[in-house]
């Protein structure tokens, strides 16, 4: 099944429909213990703009293969990636660091992310509209809106979900009618590779999808030089989306960028079930997700109950081999962890109380929770992106929702409480893309709206927000005589 993507632990490009050798390749170590897994290729120059070319010259094909022959395909595409979910999940916990149990979660997730997808474009493809439905306006013009697609999408995924964030760019863009030009994260690339396969065995046409496998420091200034890029969909860090954005102009983007997500815990809380909650959220993938919790802003009074409960919650986190499901595995890199260690220091010399479960062991960090925390602290406002808690107390709902708004990221924020009118004050107030009450931060289910504003993102996902993005709206105006 994948053999033919890779000799030896050497991995191939995908390049106008072929696997070919690269002349230069990139190492690939696993987070977990060092082991070597594979190299991988950094393309050329030359392999690059050959991507772009090939996207482009196939793409005019794919937009005009009959709907329901795009939705074959990616239904056996699907297909494919669910019989081989164990040996891709198996990668991913190697690559990546992930516990196996999220890893397969990841891929079936994937799965059904891809046939919904499917099913959503075959309900969102066209409307009629009458003019005189404006009292002022003729009744003599209809209206045929179609949707079409845009061109080359350039689709960059993260390290932290190699196959479901990238099948949340590819398949939305694949059903409308694009090609895709896919930049996965150098960690995470063969994940990528093994997902580009079970695209390739559903039926994929050569050159619908091109890899670009690399450093991006590299291969991001040669595709930023290209015309031929039609959108950008892109997740990662805030300062590489916005030189994305600086460097492609004018065309449609959407971005899933950096998060500060707050967890706001009022009086008359449910202590136990904001406690579970917000362990939950803030520590699964010891902490490396956009939505994960990260911070608490808790009212004065339930304090002390709720730090004590969190507290025993963190005790219980399992730490250690994604493979024996540990909730708290080794960071994807000992400079993470130095960043996160570093912020940690920051809080403690600046008078926060920490509580860990355990030393750092190379890049394995133990679970912390930072009480006492002021707002002079940068665990107060920069995000980790590990597993740190900072707790931040408040005296008034008032003061909570302006730090929770004190912050350059607006992705999610969750409130826990009962008074539903008191919370729903607050949700209103609060400056994010989504605001779960009584719940953790998170993107799924993924037919929910996922956005975030200010420096965490552009653009709306979720199956239908991500097909209208991946295509552009083409009106037809008949006029009646
Ligand atoms: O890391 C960013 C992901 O979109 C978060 O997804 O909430 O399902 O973990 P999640």
């Amino acid at each position: 099944m994948f053999q033919e993507i890779r000799e030896n632990n050497t991995y191939k490009m995908f390049l106008d429909g072929n696997w070919l050798k690269s002349e230069n390749y990139i190492k690939i170590y696993s987070p977990i213990d060092n082991e070597f897994l594979g190299s991988i290729p950094a393309m050329s120059e030359k392999n690059v703009l050959e991507a772009i070319d090939s996207c482009e010259k196939n793409f005019k094909n794919w937009k005009d293969m009959p709907f329901f022959d795009r939705c074959k395909i990616l239904l056996s595409s699907a297909d494919k990636l669910f019989e081989n979910r164990e040996e891709i999940a198996n990668i991913l916990t190697k690559e990546i660091s992930k516990d196996y149990k999220s890893s397969l979660a990841e891929v079936v997730r994937s799965v059904d992310l891809i046939r919904e997808i499917v099913a959503e474009g075959k309900r969102i493809n066209g409307e009629v509209l009458f003019g005189d439905r404006m009292s002022s306006q003729t009744k003599n013009k209809l209206c045929i809106v179609s949707r079409e697609a845009i061109g080359t999408v350039l689709a960059i995924s993260p390290f932290n979900y190699p196959i479901n964030l990238s099948v949340s760019k590819i398949a939305p863009a694949l059903i409308m009618g694009n090609t895709v030009l896919f930049k996965p994260a150098t960690q995470g690339s063969i994940s990528a590779l093994l997902l580009i396969r079970t695209l390739e065995l559903g039926g994929l046409p050569k050159g619908i999808i091109n890899t670009v496998i690399g450093k991006g420091s590299i291969i991001g200034p040669i595709i930023s030089k290209s015309s031929k890029i039609g959108m950008v969909n892109f997740t990662g860090s805030t300062s590489i989306g916005e030189s994305l954005s600086n460097s492609f102009g004018m065309i449609p983007m959407t971005m899933e960028l950096g998060g500060k997500d707050a967890a706001i815990v009022l009086s008359d809380a449910d202590l136990e079930d904001a406690a579970d909650n917000i362990v939950q959220g803030a520590f699964s993938y010891s902490g490396q997700r956009c939505t994960a919790i990260k911070r608490v802003l808790v009212m004065k009074d339930v304090s002390e109950k709720l730090n004590k409960l969190i507290k025993e919650k963190v005790s219980k986190l399992t730490v250690g081999n994604p493979f024996d499901n540990c909730i708290i595995t080794p960071l994807i890199s000992d400079d993470a962890a130095n960043f996160v260690e570093k912020l940690i220091d920051d809080a403690v010399l600046k008078g926060a109380i920490r509580y860990t479960t355990g030393k750092r062991n190379k890049n394995l960090l133990y679970p912390t929770i930072l009480e006492n925390v002021s707002l002079d602290m940068d665990i107060a406002f920069e995000e980790p992106f590990g597993p740190v808690l900072p707790i931040i107390e408040v005296d008034s709902i008032q003061e909570a929702i302006e730090i929770n708004n004190k912050s350059i990221y607006g992705l999610q924020s969750s409130i826990f409480g009962k008074n539903i009118d008191k919370i729903f004050n607050i949700a209103e107030k609060l400056e994010c893309g989504t605001v779960n009450i009584n719940g953790k931060s998170e993107r799924g289910p993924d037919n929910f709206p996922f956005l975030g504003i200010k420096s965490s993102g552009m653009g709306v996902q979720g199956i239908r927000y991500s097909l209208e993005a991946s295509s552009r709206i083409k009106s037809i105006v008949l006029n009646k005589k």
